[in-house]
């Protein structure tokens, strides 16, 4: 007769069976890096998470290494922003820099080095795209997008992440990348993402909240699985390698149905405010952080991720070493 604990009764039992695991090389870690000098300037609705400037950078990535982290995705907060974003594709620009100190530091350089490519940290209206009359343009914006990745790939990111949702853009960047010389680097593309309230806390982080109005004319209706699949296929017609899908655990449905109906890599995104309501209720001794942060990844696992970007990465790869 079927007895479901006959494979329950001993730790040792229950790890031969176990069907999801969790691995240090398939987390990413996002980094915010801003322009000044000596900051390390604490988030105050992520614990744990700093700017940090290109001075002190060092200190961050020396944890990534540390805890074994094999990418991280990049974040830059300018100091000037304008219309149009231009900080974004300024080849002397925050990211650029830093991808080109990380890229000629023996101690970094094999890091996998994502570079986020959106012109929202880069606008003075916030927006993801050009503004015309209140209206964020698409096609006008895919020029910009792709120039931005091109300045990226020419620093020397391995990979480029367009954040923006603007529709085209994987089609734009792609040809762009490969006119440029760079038809060997990737493209992770955010097909999936919604428009969110699990970002307020890296809008504070990136200093990127619209200045008017909000991203629903862009990002997706959080009500809306099957139109997702549509935004993944056409990004996958367009040239995307990984599909990111954003946020991670409100949506996991949508990572099980991309992971099943198309063969692409997937990158489940769990996203600040995730990470904030867990540190928050943590910080309160409400929940074991480690127990819930473990537990909610290997959910993201099962349900077809193969990698996760998380702000608990490096949490999560000194716990893994020990369980
Ligand atoms: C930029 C971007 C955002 C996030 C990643 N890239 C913010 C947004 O779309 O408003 C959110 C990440 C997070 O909440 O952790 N477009």
């Amino acid at each position: 007769m079927d007895r479901m604990r006959r494979l329950r009764a001993s730790q040792a039992l229950r790890n031969m069976v176990r069907e999801t695991h969790l691995r240090t090389d398939e987390l990413i870690y996002p980094v915010f890096i801003i322009e000044g000098e000596n900051i390390c300037s604490p988030v105050d609705s992520m614990p744990g998470i700093c700017q940090y400037s290109m001075d002190r950078l060092s200190e961050e990535l020396d944890r990534v290494i540390e805890a074994g982290i094999a990418a991280i995705l990049l974040f830059g907060i300018p100091e000037q922003k304008d219309e149009i974003g231009s900080g974004a594709y300024d080849d002397q620009g925050i990211v650029q820099t830093a991808i080109r100190f990380i890229k000629s530091e023996e101690a970094y350089k094999e890091l996998v080095v994502i570079a986020d490519v959106c012109l929202c940290e880069y606008t003075s209206h916030g927006h993801c795209g050009l503004i015309k009359d209140g209206i964020v343009l698409n096609d006008e914006t895919l020029p910009l997008l792709a120039k931005t990745a091109v300045s990226y790939a020419k620093a020397g990111a391995d990979i480029v992440a367009p954040s923006d949702m603007m529709d085209k853009r994987v089609g734009a960047i792609r040809s762009a990348l490969d006119e440029n010389g760079f038809s060997h680097i990737p493209i992770m593309a955010y097909s999936a993402k919604f428009a969110s309230a699990f970002y307020g806390p890296f809008r504070e982080a990136a200093h990127s909240a619209p200045g008017f109005g909000d991203r629903k004319t862009y990002q997706m209706d959080p009500a809306n699985g099957r139109e997702a699949l549509r935004e993944v296929e056409e990004d996958i017609l367009e040239g995307a390698d990984i599909i990111i899908a954003k946020p991670a655990m409100a949506y996991m449905d949508i990572i099980r149905s991309i992971s099943q109906n198309y063969n692409i890599p997937v990158a489940a995104y769990n996203v600040s405010g995730e990470y904030a309501m867990v540190k928050a209720a943590a910080a309160n001794g409400w929940i074991d952080e480690k127990k819930i942060v473990l537990e909610l990844l290997t959910g993201l696992k099962r349900a077809g991720a193969n990698m996760i970007i998380t702000y608990h990465a490096l949490d999560v790869a000194h716990w893994l070493e020990r369980v």
